[in-house]
């Protein structure tokens, strides 16, 4: 196999092709004057399977990938691989009114048109795997998360969200603590409600779970239930953290002890990397 890193995603990429031994291709990737793209594989991958790793946000790295895709199928690689650390659009996965589009499953469309086999991490909703044409697969962060969490004396991982209980409960078995949930309720795009539950949070350590921090209010709201309850330190974490806007300022202000994400998006947060996650999906299994 064959490595391309698009320039969001070049570091997982680098760390990837360490991993499975897999050379990277050099690639350049630069603007024209007008500010459209151009990219070039400048390795022969004809009749080689390539796999090309690229987060899908912001706007830009899209086109990049649907670029460096068609080159690569240009070329005449045999096979082709699309990692994506980051697949955004994802939250607009169904039409919530009429007149709007399904984002996720038109941004999958046109994945699908140069790929063979495509992987999401931590997807917002595991049935957005369906919109792809090709055969499409999840990994997940979950358990990168927990293990960095493991050092810090967790003593109960939250989901902020019952729909998230799964990753919780996937994360305390590795922390070896307990887990349980927040009761929220979304009124808009930028608008929840975190409904007081009975939790023992009394001087615990926790730590909450999520996909994805945006606008940080879930988490803001989450931590400042939890203060109520008496929580001691308080630990966030997600996958991908896109820190919209003000995010940062409002978890440090709910009371965050630490904010903790992955690198499927870069920040000054992104302490866990994704791709021993990745490696593990992708190295080759003992028969
Ligand atoms: C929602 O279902 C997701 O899992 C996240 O909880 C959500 O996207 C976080 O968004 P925000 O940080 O804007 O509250």
């Amino acid at each position: 196999m064959y490595i391309i890193g698009g320039t969001a995603s070049e570091s997982i990429a680098r760390d990837l092709s360490k991993r499975l031994k897999a050379p990277m291709v050099k690639t350049i990737s630069k603007r024209f004057p007008d500010d459209e793209l151009y990219v070039r594989v400048l390795d022969d991958v004809s009749n080689e399977h390539v796999a090309i790793i690229q987060t899908t946000y912001p706007d830009k790295n899209i086109i990049e990938l649907f670029l460096l895709q068609n080159a690569v199928k240009e070329a005449g690689a045999k096979e082709i691989t699309v990692i994506i650390p980051y697949f955004g659009y994802a939250r607009q996965d169904t039409k919530f009114k009429d007149g709007e589009p399904i984002s996720a499953k038109a941004i999958a469309d046109l994945i699908g048109l140069n790929a063979d086999r495509v992987i999401n991490v931590d997807l917002h909703k595991e049935y957005i795997l369906d919109f792809f044409s090709v055969p499409a697969e999840s990994c997940s962060a979950i358990p990168e998360l927990a293990i960095f969490l493991k050092g810090k004396n967790v003593d109960l991982v939250l989901a902020p969200d019952k729909g998230a209980l799964n990753r919780a409960k996937t994360a305390s078995e590795i922390i070896g603590c307990d887990f349980d949930y927040m009761e929220k309720t979304r009124i808009d795009g930028t608008t929840i409600e975190i409904k007081p539950k009975n939790l023992d949070a009394q001087n615990k350590n926790v730590a909450i779970i999520d996909d994805i921090i945006s606008t940080g209010g879930t988490m803001a709201k989450s931590i400042k239930e939890l203060k109520k309850y008496g929580a001691n330190k308080v630990f966030i974490a997600c996958t991908h953290g896109l820190f919209a806007g003000d995010a940062i300022k409002k978890l440090v202000s709910a009371g965050a002890d630490e904010i903790i994400a992955t690198d499927t998006i870069k920040s000054d947060f992104s302490k866990v990397k994704i791709a021993p996650a990745l490696y593990r999906l992708l190295s080759p299994k003992p028969e």
